[in-house]
């Protein structure tokens, strides 16, 4: 570890050289001047006092001053400057060795320090007590000035050196503890990608939305098109556009909400037929997935429903096309089994109008117990028909020129069939333990 007294030992060396080195100088300037001191001219002043005295009559004063050139006779003025030269000499002797092996040392034990710095706020702290400007150091680098000149290049190289070696030290150990802080940092934020995920509650998909994607996705694969119309709908593409006018019987076999004036809940999706064909020329190739409402409530209703609206509109379409294209969709939905069979019926925007009927793809019709068919061997499955004149006319198609077909189906009703659900309540109730099966 650092040793401070170390330094001061070393800065007192250096002191003490310097002292010596003034004690030389001074030395040095007593044994020039005892050189010229010329003890003749000393006694010829004694003389001249002892003269003086004589004519003064004060004898004893003569005497005295006699005695003093005497002395100053045999003054030797060599022997002072000798002893002048010895104590220069002695002076300048101060041990330089001792000066430079303090500053090693010094420099060895701060090294040390330096190097076992645990921290860069640590190093810093050392820095500025090693080589900053009240340091020891510089002290010392101070202090040369003072110095013999021959004993400057010494000693000030051995301070300067010091602060090399330590400065180096200090950039290697500022370099390593930046990599130990950067290594210590990147652990610390270190991801473990082998840790387990934190679990993400799974959503499931609604039976009915399954159902609803099973079919969009058959009808996009033909080329259809997804068209989708407002919740809240008017009289007037809700009934009027679809052939069923203010007052007509029909209207009553659809338990409507409504609402202010001229507003309904929509019935069923077959308004989007309007609104799509309002806007855009045949050919029309739609399918409109969407929520329905009526005043409805028992096992098999719930006042809000799915429904599937398709519309296909082009020159040379016929029944058969009908029939063709919603027996692939079966197939699709339910299993490559699976056999669809038309049954006549009635809407007021279709004509003729059927009801398409699929073979149980449980049963199969063979088991008069089935709980999906009831032993029928068939589900009813939807409503369709060729699309009536008067509605082609009502929004601006040539009937003479077009020909389309129509249709319209409950997801829910199809997702009940297909995964078993005997009330369609549940659909919708938000359970979590039912619709968590799905
Ligand atoms: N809109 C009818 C309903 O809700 C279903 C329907 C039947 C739609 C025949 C059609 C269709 O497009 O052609 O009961």
């Amino acid at each position: 570890m650092y040793d401070p007294s170390q330094m001061a030992r070393f800065a007192r060396e250096a002191a003490r050289l310097a002292d010596a080195s003034k004690f030389a100088e001074q030395a040095r300037r007593a044994a020039e001047a005892a050189k010229h001191l010329d003890a003749s001219k000393f006694a010829e002043q004694a003389r001249r006092a002892a003269e003086a005295a004589k004519h003064l009559d004060v004898s004893k004063f003569a005497e005295r001053a006699r005695r003093a050139a005497e002395a100053a006779k045999h003054l030797d003025a060599s022997k002072f400057a000798e002893q002048a030269r010895r104590a220069a000499e002695a002076a300048s002797r101060v041990d330089r060795e001792q000066v430079v092996a303090e500053a090693s040392r010094f420099t060895e034990q701060a090294q040390a320090a330096i190097r076992a710095a645990k921290n860069l706020a640590e190093l810093e702290r050392l820095r500025i007590e090693y080589l900053g400007r009240s340091s020891q150091l510089t002290e010392v680098k101070k202090l040369v000035r003072e110095l013999p000149v021959e004993a400057r290049p010494e000693v000030g190289g051995v301070a300067n050196r010091a602060s090399r070696d330590l400065e180096d030290a200090i950039k290697v150990r500022a370099e390593e503890l930046a990599f130990i802080e950067r290594e210590a940092r990147l652990r610390a934020e270190a991801v473990d990608v082998t840790l387990p995920g934190v679990p993400y509650p799974k959503g499931s998909l609604h039976p009915s939305m399954r159902v609803v994607d099973e079919v969009v996705d058959f009808f996009v694969g033909l080329g259809y098109r997804v068209a989708e119309g407002p919740e809240v709908e008017t009289d007037y593409y809700n009934f009027t556009a679809l052939n069923i006018p203010p007052g007509h019987p029909a209207r009553t076999m659809q338990d409507t909400f409504f609402l202010d004036e001229g507003l309904v809940l929509r019935t069923h999706t077959s308004p989007v037929q309007i609104r799509t064909m309002l806007s855009q020329e045949p050919p029309v190739y739609v399918v409109c997935p969407g929520r329905t409402y009526r005043r409805d409530s028992d096992p098999t209703h719930t006042p809000m429903f799915n429904q599937i609206e398709g519309l296909a509109v082009d020159r040379g379409i016929t029944l058969s096309h009908l029939k063709g294209t919603l027996a692939a969709m079966a197939r699709h939905v339910f299993g490559e089994d699976v056999k669809v069979r038309l049954r006549p019926s009635y809407f007021q925007f279709t004509e003729p109008s059927v009801e398409l009927d699929v073979s149980c793809f449980v049963c199969g019709g063979s088991d008069p117990k089935c709980k999906v068919c009831k032993g029928a061997g068939w589900l009813e499955m939807l409503g369709a028909g060729m699309v009536d004149p008067a509605v082609l006319e009502e929004v601006g198609y040539d009937p003479e020129e077009y020909t389309g077909f129509a249709f319209g189906m409950g997801p829910d009703r199809m997702a009940m069939a297909k995964y078993g659900v005997a009330d369609l309540r549940l659909f919708f109730e938000g359970d979590l333990r039912f619709l968590r099966q799905f």
